[in-house]
C-alpha cells in the first residue's frame, strides 16, 4: 500500500504515518504518494507513485549521486514557500506570528565557497563532494552550485591532491573565492617538508590562488586575500566566516541596514570580521563584538583603511558565557546579532533586560531562533518582520533577518 507524504521534516525528508510512529522517507514531497520498503523508521530507495505537480527534473546532472544538494527534486516555488514555513512554524511552536517578507533566494552557480573531499586514484585524483550517505567521492563537474570561479580552481586542487593526499587517506580542500585569487586550505594532507613546500609554493604561483594553508598553517601568500562588504576591503584569516553567496551577503546586509533605521549608535554581536560593522560604520558608531581574536584583528585594520568610516570599536569577548549586559547597552539605538547555529539564549536574556529601540536578529537556525524570539517577545518586544533569506539553494538550510522593536 502506497503511503501518502503529510509534510516535510525540517531537513526535507518527507513524512508520513506508520504503524509505529512517523516515517521519513527521502526526495519525496507533500501530498505525493510513495512506496518503499521500510529500514527502522525511514524508506530509504522509495518510488514515487503519484508525483507532486511541484516536483522537477533536477537542474544537475549529479543531484542522484552528489550529496551536496538534497531538494533539487522540488520547484523553486514549492522551496521558497516550504522555507519560509520553516521558519513560521517554529515562531508557532512558541506562540509567536510575524509578517513575512517575500523570499530571497542566491541564484544558481553563485556558492563561493566550498569543502571537498578529494582523494588520490589508480588513475590521477577524485575531488567533489561525498556521495548520498556514503565516503565514496563524487566527482561533479557540471555542479550547478558552485560559482564558476570555483570550479575554475579543480586544476590546481588537482595539483595540491596529488602532492597532499595518498592512496590510503583522503584530504580536504577548503576554497574561498577571493577577489586576489581563491584561498584554499588544506586539512588531513601530508605533512609538508622543506621540498614540498618549494613545489606548494609554486603551485600557488602557478595557479595565481591568494594563499594556500596546510594542516592549518599559512605555507604560501601570493596576495592577501579580499572581500568586499559593502564597497569596504576586508582581508580575513584563514577559515574566517563568510556568508555563503555574494548575493545572499549583499541582501542580508541590505535587510540589516534598513533594520538598524538611523541608529547612531549600534552594538554588532557576533560580528566576524565585519560584514555589518564595516557598512553600519558609514552611519554610525559602532561597537563589534566577537570571540575570535583574529576575526576582529582583520576587522580593525580594514577600519583603519578605510575612509569615511566613523568610529568603530572591536572588543573580545565569550558571548554565550559573558554576555553583553544592560549596563554594556546603555545608549545603544539598536543591536545586530548573527550567533551560529547554536543561537544566543544567555545573550538575549541580556537584551531583554535591556531597553532597546531595536534588535536586528540574524540567524542560520530557525529552531534556536524561535526559542530566543520568545525571550525577547516575553520581554515586551514586538517582531516587526520576519526577511528569510535562502543562501543555501537547494537544501534544507534556511536564514533569516528579523527586526524585534520596542517603544
Ligand atoms: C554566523 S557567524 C556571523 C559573523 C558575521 N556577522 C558575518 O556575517 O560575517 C557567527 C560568528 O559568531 C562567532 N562566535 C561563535 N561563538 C561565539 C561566542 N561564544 N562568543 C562570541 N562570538 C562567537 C563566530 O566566530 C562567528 O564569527
Amino acid at each position: 500500500m502506497p503511503y501518502k507524504i503529510k509534510h516535510l521534516s525540517i531537513q526535507g525528508d518527507g513524512i508520513t504515518d506508520g504503524p509505529n510512529g512517523p516515517i521519513y522517507i527521502p526526495f519525496a514531497l507533500t501530498g505525493e504518494l510513495v512506496e518503499g520498503e521500510i529500514d527502522g523508521n525511514r524508506i530509504p530507495k522509495p518510488r514515487i507513485v503519484e508525483p507532486s505537480s511541484d516536483r522537477v527534473k533536477a537542474p544537475c546532472p549529479h543531484f542522484k549521486t552528489c550529496g551536496g544538494c538534497s531538494m533539487q527534486h522540488a520547484s523553486d516555488t514549492f522551496l521558497a514557500d516550504w522555507k519560509t514555513n520553516v521558519v513560521r512554524n517554529a515562531l508557532a511552536a512558541h506562540d509567536l506570528k510575524s509578517e513575512f517578507r517575500p523570499i530571497i533566494t542566491s541564484p544558481a552557480q553563485s556558492r563561493r565557497r566550498a569543502t571537498f573531499a578529494a582523494q588520490r586514484t589508480k588513475k590521477g585524483v577524485l575531488i567533489g563532494f561525498h556521495g548520498r550517505a556514503s565516503d565514496t567521492v563524487v566527482d561533479i563537474p557540471s555542479c550547478k552550485l558552485l560559482h564558476p570561479d570555483l570550479m575554475a580552481t579543480m586544476p590546481a586542487l588537482e595539483a595540491l591532491t596529488k602532492i597532499g593526499a595518498s592512496r590510503k587517506a583522503g584530504i580536504s580542500i577548503s576554497v574561498t573565492q577571493s577577489a586576489a585569487g581563491s584561498d584554499v586550505s588544506v586539512l588531513d594532507a601530508k605533512e609538508a617538508g622543506g621540498p614540498m613546500m618549494v613545489e606548494l609554493g609554486a603551485l600557488v604561483e602557478q595557479f595565481k590562488l591568494s594563499r594556500l594553508s596546510w594542516n592549518g598553517e599559512v605555507v604560501a601568500m601570493r596576495a592577501a586575500p579580499v572581500q568586499t562588504f559593502d564597497g569596504i576591503t576586508v582581508s580575513p584569516p584563514v577559515s574566517a566566516f563568510l556568508q555563503a553567496t555574494q548575493s545572499g551577503q549583499i541582501a542580508i546586509t541590505k535587510t540589516v541596514l534598513e533594520a538598524v533605521g538611523d541608529a547612531k549608535r549600534i552594538v554588532d554581536l557576533f560580528a566576524g570580521c565585519g560584514t555589518f560593522s564595516l557598512p553600519l560604520a558609514k552611519q554610525a558608531q559602532v561597537l563589534a563584538v566577537e570571540g575570535e581574536a583574529p576575526l576582529l584583528d582583520s576587522l580593525d585594520a580594514a577600519w583603519r583603511n578605510a575612509d569615511g568610516l566613523k568610529t568603530l570599536e572591536t572588543h573580545k569577548r565569550d558571548l554565550f558565557r559573558n554576555p553583553m549586559l544592560k549596563e554594556d547597552l546603555k545608549k545603544i539605538d539598536a543591536v545586530v546579532l548573527d550567533p551560529p547555529r547554536a543561537g544566543a539564549k544567555a545573550q538575549c536574556e541580556a537584551l531583554a533586560e535591556a531597553n532597546l529601540a531595536r534588535i536586528v536578529f540574524v540567524s542560520c537556525n530557525p529552531v534556536t531562533f524561535a526559542r530566543d524570539a520568545k525571550i525577547l517577545v516575553n520581554a515586551g518586544y514586538t517582531i516587526d518582520w520576519v526577511q528569510v533569506i535562502d543562501q543555501f539553494r537547494w537544501s534544507a538550510h534556511v536564514e533569516l533577518v528579523a527586526l524585534f522593536t520596542k517603544n
